[in-house]
């Protein structure tokens, strides 16, 4: 028979990643190389073999007593859970699952402003109420900081009726909030402590990176195994401690949210990263942190960097830092053009650029030599850069300002989520639209915070902001109109 032509994906996925790239992107295990380095790669060998499904000896993941129940106890042992679920729809499921099952449909969770768009949809799925926490801004990097206990308790003072306290651990920039005592208010006034921890499954493995949600005695996290430790895309784990969860309202939503062919491909490689965790997982995650060390100390000394680092401690929401992300700004250099050219001339591939810097996601799996190829490219970059075009002046006027993206006080909610995604919308010109209640959620990236979420009030402020972001030509997320003249609304006579 003739060879079959290979399709489309395969092709170019292979073409992508082939070839002597170094990746501080996901997933953990940055192309394989932590099994091969490992020699635990009968994974890989094996696809087709163990791509299986429910037969004699398999295991029914939604409702296990033999090898997946064995391999989620380990799990819950590595992690120190009471319990582990593990999750082969992505962190996004295992966000669903928990919130729905910790929440009746019409109340309430006070939810980070910053939260994962998974968050904001589980909202919307179990017709659940957020109110919004505002995470501190740092203006100057451009991120989001931490969530400060005081003002969650003061908005559980407020709010008595609300179910659950819910924010993000460590964020997609290594900050950590003060997550122990968040947790010991939320349990103060009898309320849930729930985390997306969807960029923290790695940080069990050294003291010196920030607690664990179970260590600061969370009921449930939800945690991307898939993104920092070595499993493969899309395999994530929920962990719960304590009674406060009702496990079987959890299992009956994660089955509604799971496949119910769940991939045993997936699975192995949770037990897989479970056991690399627990065998080698302390000694590779002290080798990072001292090839990380290294490398910032190295480029400390390039004229034009800056690192966010342990400094970034010192502002009131930041309880502490996870090194292995590392974000870079280089002077004379748009966050997207820098991690442009770390591609195309140094066949870098980081995690994502915003518009000051770019941010790569380390893992156990990263070698020493991949450090220094960054340090050298950067390096270079800051040579050619600074020396091409930008003197002080010209670099500040690449880079804007947008310290506006921070209201004081947060558009009234006119609609639950819920509510609004399924009334009517109609585009309205923006400049008209004062007054009405908006019909999709606006998100300015960075911080990445929504402007207005579907459902609230428009705003002078939201218009000015709008047409601001359009003058700055800075990301966007989530208007319809990408021209950005027109809004939409939701299409009724009741607005108040
Ligand atoms: C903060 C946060 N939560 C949840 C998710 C969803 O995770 P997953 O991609 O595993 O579904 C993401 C994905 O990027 C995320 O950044």
């Amino acid at each position: 028979m003739n060879k079959l032509k290979e399709t489309l994906l395969i092709e170019k996925l292979i073409e992508i990643s082939s070839g002597e790239k170094v990746s501080f992107h996901t997933p953990g295990h940055k192309f394989g190389k932590m099994f091969a380095k490992l020699k635990c790669d009968r994974i890989l060998e094996n696809l087709t073999i163990i791509d299986t499904t429910e037969l004699t000896g398999t295991d029914n993941l939604h409702q296990p007593t033999g090898i997946i129940k064995k391999a989620q106890e380990n799990a819950a042992e590595a992690f120190n859970s009471d319990e582990t679920f593990f999750l082969v729809n992505g962190s996004t499921a295992g966000v669903y699952a928990m919130i729905m099952s910790a929440i009746e449909p019409g109340n309430k969770i006070i939810i980070g402003r910053d939260c994962h768009q998974s968050v904001i949809n589980a909202l919307i799925l179990g017709d659940i109420q957020p109110i919004y926490i505002y995470p501190e801004v740092d203006v100057q990097n451009g991120i989001t900081l931490g969530i400060s206990p005081e003002k969650v308790e003061a908005l559980i003072v407020e709010h008595k009726e609300i179910k659950a306290v819910l924010i993000t651990y460590p964020t997609y920039y290594g900050i950590a909030s003060d997550l122990k005592k968040i947790t010991e208010i939320a349990h103060k006034y009898d309320k849930l402590m729930l985390v997306d921890g969807a960029h923290g499954a790695h940080l069990g493995l050294s003291e010196k990176l920030p607690i664990t949600p179970m260590e600061c005695g969370v009921d449930a996290v939800v945690e991307s195994t898939h993104k920092t430790l070595p499993s493969l895309t899309q395999s994530s784990m929920l962990h719960i401690k304590g009674n406060r969860i009702d496990r079987e309202k959890l299992r009956f939503m994660l089955r509604v949210h799971q496949s119910s062919s769940p991939s045993y491909i997936l699975m192995a490689s949770l037990d897989l990263a479970t056991n690399i965790y627990k065998e080698k997982g302390n000694y590779l995650m002290d080798n990072l942190l001292y090839n990380i060390r290294e490398f910032k100390n190295r480029i400390k000394n390039v004229e034009g960097v800056t690192l966010l680092d342990e400094k970034i401690t010192e502002r009131n929401s930041v309880e502490a830092i996870d090194q292995t992300k590392i974000y870079i700004k280089l002077r004379g250099i748009l966050g997207s053009r820098f991690e442009q050219v770390l591609r195309k001339d140094y066949a870098i591939q980081m995690e994502m650029s915003n518009e000051k810097g770019v941010l790569g996601i380390t893992s156990i799996a990263n070698e020493k030599e991949d450090f220094s190829k960054l340090a050298i490219a950067i390096e270079k970059i800051y040579q050619n850069y600074s020396k091409e075009q930008n003197s002080e002046g010209t670099w500040k006027s690449l880079i804007t300002n947008n310290n506006c993206y921070l209201y004081s006080t947060v558009p009234k909610c006119i609609y639950a989520p819920r509510k609004a995604y399924y009334m009517k919308k109609k585009p309205i010109s923006l400049k008209k639209s004062v007054g009405l209640v908006c019909g999709e959620s606006i998100i300015p990236y960075p911080p990445g915070i929504p402007l207005i979420v579907a459902g609230e009030l428009i705003r002078e402020d939201t218009v000015n902001r709008i047409q601001q972001i359009k003058r700055e030509k800075t990301k966007l997320l989530g208007m319809k109109d990408t021209n950005m003249e027109y809004i939409e609304i939701i299409h009724t006579n009741e607005v108040k």
